[in-house]
């Protein structure tokens, strides 16, 4: 492959915001679902330190750069530089998507549509189930609306500090008439019918980690399904105490392929059809543990 294949002069820019972003997968599922789907696009990582994110995207905007992904730590802090939210990700109070309008940069959530498409992919319904979230921290608040927009029977938040649990419950409170139990990890073997477990916790992250936020595994017995929003290693203690006990156990790898791609459909107004969706999660899925 020749340079000219991969950027000329009316190469459509995009990237990712985040710091850290060395370790960003999202580069190469970027780049290597619009070169499938045939587009000329170059997406790149770039690194912007807190409290300059708004100066980052004026002259990004002046650049003309097509749209961003938004990760760690700025989600929240982008949202005061843009022109217009959409109103998933406004409940959400979190963006990670931004595509270039007249004025300025939208804002739009696709991490819920990520998690979302991992339980519709199994064909797992929410609505009138138990949905039990490990951990309020950003990852949670996306897990929390999907169950209230997914009409949840009842969600129970079980966090290590409680107030972080609290102000969950608070802000989807606002978007959810069900009821809301908060918890700590101790009283986890008393929820009566955890149905649908999603794992927003960093417990289990990191190459050669092998620990679970639950240490019961008898846990699992009445649990249907569980996402764990980790992805390295790449099956975590969690997923795989789950399994055993006959869980369907969905790995976060296809919640980060999925916002991926919903992204994508946002940025170049296309629809990605299912098959075409699954071969780009197989092929990156057969890259990124090949890499390990
Ligand atoms: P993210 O934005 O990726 O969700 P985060 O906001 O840092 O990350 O949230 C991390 C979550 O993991 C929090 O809910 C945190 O619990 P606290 O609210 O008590 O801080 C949870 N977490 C991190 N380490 C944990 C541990 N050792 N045991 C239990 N929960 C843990």
């Amino acid at each position: 492959m020749s340079i000219t294949d991969l950027v000329n002069g009316k190469t459509k820019v995009f990237g990712i915001i985040g710091n850290p972003i060395e370790h960003s997968f999202s580069p190469i599922l970027q780049n290597t679902v619009a070169k499938e789907m045939g587009e000329n696009v170059a997406y790149v990582p770039f690194k912007a330190e807190s409290g300059e994110v708004k100066t980052a995207l004026e002259g990004a905007f002046r650049l003309g750069i097509c749209g961003f992904n938004v990760t760690v730590p700025h989600k929240k802090e982008v949202m005061e530089s843009l022109v217009a939210i959409d109103d998933l990700a406004l409940k959400i109070g979190a963006v990670n998507t931004l595509k270039y309008t007249e004025n300025g940069y939208k804002g739009y959530n696709t991490d819920i549509l990520g998690l979302g498409k991992c339980f519709d992919i199994e064909g797992i319904s929410i609505k009138g189930k138990t949905v039990v979230i490990l951990g309020a921290g950003g990852a949670a608040n996306s897990a929390a609306i999907l169950a209230a927009e997914r009409e949840a029977g009842n969600i129970v938040i079980v966090n290590r500090t409680k107030a972080n649990g609290q102000a969950l419950k608070e802000q989807t409170a606002r978007y959810y008439n069900g009821n809301i139990d908060v918890i700590s990890f101790d009283e986890i073997m008393n929820i009566e019918n955890p149905e649908i477990v999603i794992q927003t916790t960093s417990v289990g992250m990191g190459e050669g980690v092998w620990a679970s936020p639950v240490e019961n595994t008898l846990f699992f017995k009445k649990v249907q399904a569980v996402v764990d929003i980790v992805y390295t290693p790449w099956q975590t203690k969690f997923l795989s105490d789950a399994k055993e006990r006959g869980c369907v156990a969905i790995n976060g790898f296809d919640m980060l392929i999925y916002q991926g791609l919903a992204s994508y459909e946002i940025w170049h107004d296309v629809k990605i059809d299912d098959e075409k969706s699954k071969e780009l999660r197989n092929e990156l899925a057969d890259y990124y543990t090949a890499k390990r």
